[in-house]
Protein backbone atom coordinates (compact mmCIF):
# COMPACT_ATOMS: atom_id res chain seq x y z
CA UNK A 1 0.00 0.00 0.00
CA UNK A 2 1.23 3.36 -0.87
CA UNK A 3 0.26 6.63 1.62
CA UNK A 4 -0.14 10.19 0.56
CA UNK A 5 -1.25 11.44 3.40
CA UNK A 6 0.94 14.88 4.59
CA UNK A 7 2.10 14.47 8.28
CA UNK A 8 2.29 17.52 10.13
CA UNK A 9 5.61 18.54 10.81
CA UNK A 10 6.83 17.18 14.12
CA UNK A 11 4.22 14.46 14.53
CA UNK A 12 1.87 17.93 16.12
CA UNK A 13 -1.32 17.27 17.62
CA UNK A 14 -0.71 13.63 16.20
CA UNK A 15 -2.01 10.75 18.79
CA UNK A 16 0.46 7.99 18.86
CA UNK A 17 -0.57 5.50 21.63
CA UNK A 18 -3.34 5.22 24.15
CA UNK A 19 -1.84 5.55 27.78
CA UNK A 20 -3.25 5.45 31.05
CA UNK A 21 -0.53 7.10 32.73
CA UNK A 22 -0.25 11.90 32.29
CA UNK A 23 -3.48 13.64 31.30
CA UNK A 24 -2.55 17.03 29.54
CA UNK A 25 -4.45 19.59 28.79
CA UNK A 26 -2.82 22.52 26.87
CA UNK A 27 -5.36 24.86 26.71
CA UNK A 28 -6.25 25.23 30.15
CA UNK A 29 -2.51 24.40 31.38
CA UNK A 30 -3.86 21.09 33.26
CA UNK A 31 -1.33 17.81 33.89
CA UNK A 32 -2.85 15.06 36.26
CA UNK A 33 -0.58 11.87 36.85
CA UNK A 34 -3.38 8.91 36.83
CA UNK A 35 -6.07 11.86 37.49
CA UNK A 36 -4.32 13.44 40.09
CA UNK A 37 -3.84 17.25 39.57
CA UNK A 38 0.43 18.18 39.72
CA UNK A 39 -1.10 21.08 41.74
CA UNK A 40 -1.95 18.83 44.46
CA UNK A 41 1.10 16.18 43.88
CA UNK A 42 3.17 18.96 44.10
CA UNK A 43 1.44 20.55 46.94
CA UNK A 44 1.64 17.38 49.22
CA UNK A 45 3.07 14.07 47.11
CA UNK A 46 6.93 12.70 47.47
CA UNK A 47 8.60 11.53 45.02
CA UNK A 48 8.48 8.08 46.20
CA UNK A 49 4.34 8.24 46.07
CA UNK A 50 4.43 9.47 42.49
CA UNK A 51 6.97 6.42 41.44
CA UNK A 52 3.67 4.17 42.94
CA UNK A 53 1.50 6.19 41.40
CA UNK A 54 3.08 5.89 37.54
CA UNK A 55 3.59 2.27 38.27
CA UNK A 56 0.54 0.73 39.48
CA UNK A 57 -1.80 3.93 38.50
CA UNK A 58 -3.00 4.75 42.30
CA UNK A 59 -1.43 5.93 45.48
CA UNK A 60 0.09 3.46 47.70
CA UNK A 61 -0.85 3.07 51.22
CA UNK A 62 1.41 3.13 54.09
CA UNK A 63 2.65 -0.24 53.96
CA UNK A 64 3.09 -0.54 49.90
CA UNK A 65 4.82 3.23 50.18
CA UNK A 66 7.10 1.71 53.40
CA UNK A 67 8.01 -1.20 50.86
CA UNK A 68 8.48 0.34 47.71
CA UNK A 69 10.84 2.76 49.60
CA UNK A 70 12.44 -0.36 50.85
CA UNK A 71 12.81 -1.92 47.74
CA UNK A 72 14.76 1.44 46.36
CA UNK A 73 17.25 1.91 49.29
CA UNK A 74 18.19 -1.42 48.82
CA UNK A 75 19.01 -1.12 44.70
CA UNK A 76 20.45 1.95 46.01
CA UNK A 77 23.98 1.40 45.92
CA UNK A 78 26.38 1.04 42.58
CA UNK A 79 28.29 -2.10 41.39
CA UNK A 80 31.82 -1.45 41.91
CA UNK A 81 32.33 -2.27 38.73
CA UNK A 82 30.35 0.91 37.68
CA UNK A 83 32.20 2.83 40.06
CA UNK A 84 35.32 1.56 38.32
CA UNK A 85 33.98 2.69 35.04
CA UNK A 86 32.91 5.66 36.28
CA UNK A 87 36.33 6.69 37.34
CA UNK A 88 37.96 6.04 33.57
CA UNK A 89 35.09 8.48 31.29
CA UNK A 90 36.87 11.48 30.79
CA UNK A 91 35.34 15.06 31.64
CA UNK A 92 32.72 15.62 30.00
CA UNK A 93 28.75 16.35 29.08
CA UNK A 94 26.73 14.77 32.55
CA UNK A 95 24.13 12.96 29.97
CA UNK A 96 27.16 11.38 28.01
CA UNK A 97 28.23 9.87 30.87
CA UNK A 98 24.58 9.42 32.41
CA UNK A 99 23.95 7.59 28.86
CA UNK A 100 27.30 5.45 28.88
CA UNK A 101 27.00 4.70 32.86
CA UNK A 102 22.85 3.75 32.49
CA UNK A 103 23.71 1.38 29.35
CA UNK A 104 26.59 -0.50 31.72
CA UNK A 105 23.45 -0.61 34.16
CA UNK A 106 22.19 -3.44 32.32
CA UNK A 107 25.60 -5.54 32.53
CA UNK A 108 25.06 -5.75 36.65
CA UNK A 109 21.05 -6.70 36.58
CA UNK A 110 20.49 -9.72 38.61
CA UNK A 111 17.32 -9.64 36.10
CA UNK A 112 19.48 -8.92 32.76
CA UNK A 113 18.01 -12.14 30.93
CA UNK A 114 14.24 -12.27 32.30
CA UNK A 115 11.74 -10.20 30.59
CA UNK A 116 9.01 -10.73 32.40
CA UNK A 117 6.83 -8.36 33.63
CA UNK A 118 7.96 -9.12 37.01
CA UNK A 119 11.29 -9.00 36.50
CA UNK A 120 10.55 -5.61 34.03
CA UNK A 121 9.09 -3.94 37.63
CA UNK A 122 12.39 -4.54 39.47
CA UNK A 123 14.42 -2.97 36.84
CA UNK A 124 12.04 -0.10 36.77
CA UNK A 125 12.99 0.06 40.44
CA UNK A 126 16.47 -0.14 40.49
CA UNK A 127 16.91 2.08 37.20
CA UNK A 128 15.26 4.69 39.18
CA UNK A 129 17.02 4.17 42.19
CA UNK A 130 20.72 3.70 40.35
CA UNK A 131 20.32 6.97 38.27
CA UNK A 132 19.68 8.97 41.26
CA UNK A 133 22.89 7.28 42.98
CA UNK A 134 24.86 7.93 39.56
CA UNK A 135 24.48 11.59 39.24
CA UNK A 136 24.76 12.37 42.35
CA UNK A 137 28.16 10.23 42.44
CA UNK A 138 29.38 12.09 39.25
CA UNK A 139 28.30 15.67 40.96
CA UNK A 140 30.50 14.52 43.75
CA UNK A 141 33.78 13.04 41.82
CA UNK A 142 33.41 16.11 39.22
CA UNK A 143 34.01 18.53 42.25
CA UNK A 144 37.18 16.22 43.14
CA UNK A 145 35.23 14.35 46.12
CA UNK A 146 35.27 10.54 46.54
CA UNK A 147 31.75 8.41 46.47
CA UNK A 148 29.60 8.24 49.01
CA UNK A 149 27.54 5.34 50.17
CA UNK A 150 23.34 6.42 49.68
CA UNK A 151 22.07 6.42 53.81
CA UNK A 152 18.86 3.84 53.48
CA UNK A 153 16.97 5.70 56.26
CA UNK A 154 16.67 8.65 53.86
CA UNK A 155 14.24 9.33 51.37
CA UNK A 156 14.94 9.91 47.32
CA UNK A 157 15.31 13.52 47.65
CA UNK A 158 17.13 13.57 50.86
CA UNK A 159 19.24 11.21 50.10
CA UNK A 160 20.33 12.52 46.34
CA UNK A 161 21.26 15.50 47.81
CA UNK A 162 23.51 13.62 50.78
CA UNK A 163 24.58 11.34 48.16
CA UNK A 164 26.03 14.72 46.26
CA UNK A 165 27.03 17.15 48.95
CA UNK A 166 28.30 14.46 51.57
CA UNK A 167 25.79 16.44 53.70
CA UNK A 168 22.36 16.53 55.60
CA UNK A 169 20.16 18.39 53.29
CA UNK A 170 18.29 20.54 55.32
CA UNK A 171 14.30 20.45 55.30
CA UNK A 172 13.37 22.93 52.95
CA UNK A 173 16.17 22.03 50.08
CA UNK A 174 15.14 18.43 50.55
CA UNK A 175 11.28 18.99 50.39
CA UNK A 176 11.93 21.41 47.05
CA UNK A 177 14.17 18.82 45.70
CA UNK A 178 11.21 16.57 46.22
CA UNK A 179 8.94 18.88 44.49
CA UNK A 180 10.99 19.13 41.67
CA UNK A 181 11.00 15.40 40.99
CA UNK A 182 7.14 15.68 41.69
CA UNK A 183 7.31 18.21 38.78
CA UNK A 184 8.99 16.53 36.68
CA UNK A 185 8.24 12.67 36.71
CA UNK A 186 6.06 12.35 33.69
CA UNK A 187 4.78 14.32 30.70
CA UNK A 188 2.58 11.76 28.60
CA UNK A 189 4.06 11.37 24.75
CA UNK A 190 7.48 13.85 25.52
CA UNK A 191 10.16 13.45 22.87
CA UNK A 192 12.17 10.93 25.34
CA UNK A 193 8.94 9.03 26.48
CA UNK A 194 7.78 8.69 23.02
CA UNK A 195 11.85 7.24 22.08
CA UNK A 196 11.60 4.92 24.86
CA UNK A 197 8.08 3.25 23.67
CA UNK A 198 9.05 3.28 20.10
CA UNK A 199 12.15 1.15 21.22
CA UNK A 200 10.12 -0.67 24.09
CA UNK A 201 7.86 -1.98 21.09
CA UNK A 202 10.43 -3.69 19.71
CA UNK A 203 10.58 -5.79 22.91
CA UNK A 204 14.03 -4.93 22.92
CA UNK A 205 15.13 -4.86 27.24
CA UNK A 206 13.98 -2.13 29.66
CA UNK A 207 17.86 -1.07 30.02
CA UNK A 208 18.01 -0.31 26.70
CA UNK A 209 14.62 1.46 25.84
CA UNK A 210 15.78 4.21 28.82
CA UNK A 211 18.71 4.68 27.51
CA UNK A 212 16.86 5.57 23.89
CA UNK A 213 14.95 8.03 26.13
CA UNK A 214 17.82 9.25 27.99
CA UNK A 215 19.65 9.96 24.22
CA UNK A 216 16.53 12.37 23.14
CA UNK A 217 16.44 14.09 26.43
CA UNK A 218 19.76 15.30 26.13
CA UNK A 219 18.96 17.86 23.18
CA UNK A 220 18.56 21.47 23.39
CA UNK A 221 15.10 21.34 22.45
CA UNK A 222 14.26 18.94 25.00
CA UNK A 223 15.43 18.52 28.69
CA UNK A 224 19.16 20.00 27.36
CA UNK A 225 17.17 23.24 27.77
CA UNK A 226 17.74 23.80 31.72
CA UNK A 227 21.45 24.01 31.18
CA UNK A 228 21.01 26.06 28.53
CA UNK A 229 18.81 28.77 30.32
CA UNK A 230 21.54 28.96 33.64
CA UNK A 231 24.26 29.33 30.69
CA UNK A 232 22.14 32.37 29.45
CA UNK A 233 21.79 33.96 33.08
CA UNK A 234 25.27 33.62 33.53
CA UNK A 235 26.27 35.09 30.04
CA UNK A 236 24.46 38.04 31.53
CA UNK A 237 25.90 37.68 34.49
CA UNK A 238 24.82 38.67 38.30
CA UNK A 239 26.44 42.05 38.83
CA UNK A 240 25.05 43.58 35.66
CA UNK A 241 21.65 45.67 35.84
CA UNK A 242 18.01 43.81 34.80
CA UNK A 243 18.28 46.43 32.27
CA UNK A 244 21.10 43.83 30.12
CA UNK A 245 18.56 41.03 30.50
CA UNK A 246 16.15 42.47 28.70
CA UNK A 247 18.96 44.42 26.00
CA UNK A 248 20.10 40.14 25.85
CA UNK A 249 17.03 39.20 25.27
CA UNK A 250 15.78 41.58 23.05
CA UNK A 251 18.59 41.56 20.81
CA UNK A 252 18.68 37.42 20.83
CA UNK A 253 14.73 37.83 19.55
CA UNK A 254 16.01 40.36 17.07
CA UNK A 255 18.27 37.54 15.55
CA UNK A 256 15.49 35.13 15.49
CA UNK A 257 17.46 32.53 17.90
CA UNK A 258 15.37 30.98 20.94
CA UNK A 259 15.06 31.87 24.58
CA UNK A 260 15.68 28.23 26.01
CA UNK A 261 13.40 27.57 28.59
CA UNK A 262 10.17 28.93 26.78
CA UNK A 263 7.60 27.75 24.44
CA UNK A 264 6.05 24.48 24.42
CA UNK A 265 4.28 22.14 22.13
CA UNK A 266 0.89 21.20 24.02
CA UNK A 267 0.98 24.34 26.48
CA UNK A 268 -0.97 27.31 25.23
CA UNK A 269 -1.19 29.07 28.28
CA UNK A 270 0.92 28.48 31.48
CA UNK A 271 2.79 25.28 31.83
CA UNK A 272 1.51 24.21 35.35
CA UNK A 273 4.52 23.25 36.43
CA UNK A 274 6.82 26.46 35.57
CA UNK A 275 3.91 27.86 38.61
CA UNK A 276 5.64 25.59 41.13
CA UNK A 277 9.16 26.16 39.78
CA UNK A 278 8.55 30.25 39.93
CA UNK A 279 8.01 30.29 43.59
CA UNK A 280 10.53 27.92 44.52
CA UNK A 281 13.11 29.78 42.55
CA UNK A 282 12.27 32.62 44.01
CA UNK A 283 11.94 31.37 47.76
CA UNK A 284 15.60 29.56 47.42
CA UNK A 285 17.00 32.39 45.72
CA UNK A 286 16.45 34.74 48.58
CA UNK A 287 17.29 32.13 50.89
CA UNK A 288 20.78 31.52 49.41
CA UNK A 289 21.28 35.64 49.46
CA UNK A 290 21.48 35.30 45.49
CA UNK A 291 17.61 36.50 44.56
CA UNK A 292 19.09 37.58 41.22
CA UNK A 293 18.68 34.66 39.36
CA UNK A 294 15.39 34.90 39.97
CA UNK A 295 15.10 38.82 39.30
CA UNK A 296 16.53 38.16 35.90
CA UNK A 297 14.98 35.21 35.24
CA UNK A 298 11.45 37.51 36.06
CA UNK A 299 12.65 40.31 33.73
CA UNK A 300 13.28 37.56 31.25
CA UNK A 301 9.83 36.17 31.43
CA UNK A 302 8.46 39.89 31.13
CA UNK A 303 10.13 40.39 27.51
CA UNK A 304 9.47 37.24 26.25
CA UNK A 305 5.95 37.29 26.98
CA UNK A 306 5.17 40.60 25.66
CA UNK A 307 7.58 40.23 22.07
CA UNK A 308 6.76 36.73 21.52
CA UNK A 309 3.88 36.03 23.50
CA UNK A 310 5.62 32.86 24.75
CA UNK A 311 5.13 31.21 28.39
CA UNK A 312 7.92 29.57 30.48
CA UNK A 313 8.46 26.10 30.31
CA UNK A 314 9.39 23.50 33.06
CA UNK A 315 12.86 24.43 32.25
CA UNK A 316 13.17 28.18 32.95
CA UNK A 317 12.76 28.13 36.73
CA UNK A 318 13.82 24.88 37.54
CA UNK A 319 17.78 26.60 36.26
CA UNK A 320 17.40 29.02 38.86
CA UNK A 321 16.11 26.39 41.25
CA UNK A 322 18.43 24.35 40.96
CA UNK A 323 21.22 27.11 40.89
CA UNK A 324 19.90 28.40 44.08
CA UNK A 325 20.42 24.43 45.95
CA UNK A 326 24.01 24.84 44.89
CA UNK A 327 23.97 22.37 42.05
CA UNK A 328 26.31 22.26 39.68
CA UNK A 329 24.88 23.23 35.76
CA UNK A 330 26.02 20.11 34.27
CA UNK A 331 24.06 17.97 36.29
CA UNK A 332 21.04 20.19 35.40
CA UNK A 333 19.60 18.11 32.55
CA UNK A 334 21.18 14.92 34.31
CA UNK A 335 18.84 15.57 37.12
CA UNK A 336 15.59 15.82 34.93
CA UNK A 337 16.13 12.11 33.91
CA UNK A 338 16.87 11.41 37.53
CA UNK A 339 13.05 12.05 38.32
CA UNK A 340 11.99 11.40 34.04
CA UNK A 341 13.24 7.70 34.65
CA UNK A 342 10.06 6.95 36.94
CA UNK A 343 7.61 8.09 33.44
CA UNK A 344 9.72 6.77 31.04
CA UNK A 345 9.61 3.10 32.85
CA UNK A 346 5.79 3.21 33.54
CA UNK A 347 5.60 3.94 29.90
CA UNK A 348 7.55 1.33 29.16
CA UNK A 349 5.90 -1.49 31.21
CA UNK A 350 2.98 -0.06 30.09
CA UNK A 351 3.97 -0.28 26.46
CA UNK A 352 5.33 -4.07 27.22
CA UNK A 353 1.66 -4.95 28.54
CA UNK A 354 -0.21 -4.16 25.15
CA UNK A 355 2.60 -4.26 22.75
CA UNK A 356 2.40 -3.66 19.39
CA UNK A 357 5.50 -2.40 17.24
CA UNK A 358 5.83 1.34 16.49
CA UNK A 359 6.07 1.79 12.68
CA UNK A 360 4.96 4.77 11.33
CA UNK A 361 5.17 5.83 7.54
CA UNK A 362 6.98 8.48 5.69
CA UNK A 363 5.72 10.75 2.96
CA UNK A 364 8.17 9.85 0.24
CA UNK A 365 9.49 13.54 -1.66
CA UNK A 366 12.82 12.41 -3.35
CA UNK A 367 13.64 11.37 -6.63
CA UNK A 368 10.98 10.24 -9.27
CA UNK A 369 10.72 6.56 -8.82
CA UNK A 370 11.85 4.45 -11.42
CA UNK A 371 15.05 6.32 -12.14
CA UNK A 372 17.52 4.22 -14.59
CA UNK A 373 20.21 2.87 -12.51
CA UNK A 374 23.35 3.72 -14.67
CA UNK A 375 27.15 1.33 -14.00
CA UNK A 376 29.30 3.62 -12.75
CA UNK A 377 31.37 4.67 -15.63
CA UNK A 378 28.13 6.21 -17.17
CA UNK A 379 27.57 8.32 -14.51
C1 LIG B 1 9.69 23.65 23.09
C2 LIG B 1 9.83 23.89 21.59
C3 LIG B 1 10.86 22.94 21.02
C4 LIG B 1 8.48 23.62 20.94
O1 LIG B 1 8.68 23.66 19.59
P1 LIG B 1 7.52 23.74 18.48
O2 LIG B 1 6.22 23.36 19.04
O3 LIG B 1 8.04 22.97 17.33
O4 LIG B 1 7.46 25.27 18.15
P2 LIG B 1 8.33 26.02 17.06
O5 LIG B 1 9.78 25.81 17.30
O6 LIG B 1 7.79 25.67 15.71
O7 LIG B 1 7.98 27.50 17.41
C5 LIG B 1 6.79 28.20 16.96
C6 LIG B 1 7.14 29.68 16.86
O8 LIG B 1 7.48 30.17 18.15
C7 LIG B 1 8.84 30.61 18.18
N1 LIG B 1 9.46 30.10 19.40
C8 LIG B 1 9.20 28.92 19.99
N2 LIG B 1 9.94 28.79 21.09
C9 LIG B 1 10.69 29.91 21.17
C10 LIG B 1 11.64 30.37 22.09
N3 LIG B 1 11.99 29.62 23.12
N4 LIG B 1 12.20 31.56 21.89
C11 LIG B 1 11.85 32.33 20.85
N5 LIG B 1 10.94 31.96 19.93
C12 LIG B 1 10.37 30.76 20.10
C13 LIG B 1 9.50 29.96 16.97
O9 LIG B 1 10.60 30.68 16.53
C14 LIG B 1 8.36 29.96 15.99
O10 LIG B 1 8.21 31.28 15.49
P3 LIG B 1 7.85 31.55 13.95
O11 LIG B 1 6.51 30.90 13.77
O12 LIG B 1 7.88 33.00 13.85
O13 LIG B 1 8.92 30.83 13.16
C15 LIG B 1 10.25 25.35 21.32
O14 LIG B 1 9.33 26.23 21.93
C16 LIG B 1 11.66 25.64 21.77
O15 LIG B 1 12.60 25.40 20.99
N6 LIG B 1 11.87 26.17 23.01
C17 LIG B 1 13.20 26.42 23.51
C18 LIG B 1 13.82 25.14 24.04
C19 LIG B 1 13.13 24.68 25.29
O16 LIG B 1 12.89 25.43 26.22
N7 LIG B 1 12.85 23.37 25.34
C20 LIG B 1 12.26 22.75 26.50
C21 LIG B 1 10.85 22.32 26.23
S1 LIG B 1 10.04 21.75 27.70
Amino acid sequence: MTTTAKPKAGLEDTVAASSEICYLDGERGVLAYCGYDIHDLARHATFEEVCHLLWHRRLPTRAELGDLQSQLAAARPLPEGLLRLMRTLPAGDGMDALRTLTSALGHYDPDVTDHSARANYRKAVRLTAQMASIVATMGRMNGGGGPIQPDPVLGHAANFLYMLTGERPSGLATRAFDVALVLHADHELNASTFAARVAAATLTDIHSAIVAAICALKGPLHGGANADVMRLLLEIGQSAPLEKAEEVVRAKLARKEKIPGFGHRVYHTEDPRATHLRQMSRDLGQRAEQPIWYEMSERIETVVKSEKKLNPNVDFYSASTYYALGIAIELFTPIFAVSRVSGWTAHVLEQYANNRLIRPRAEYIGPQYPQRYRVIEER
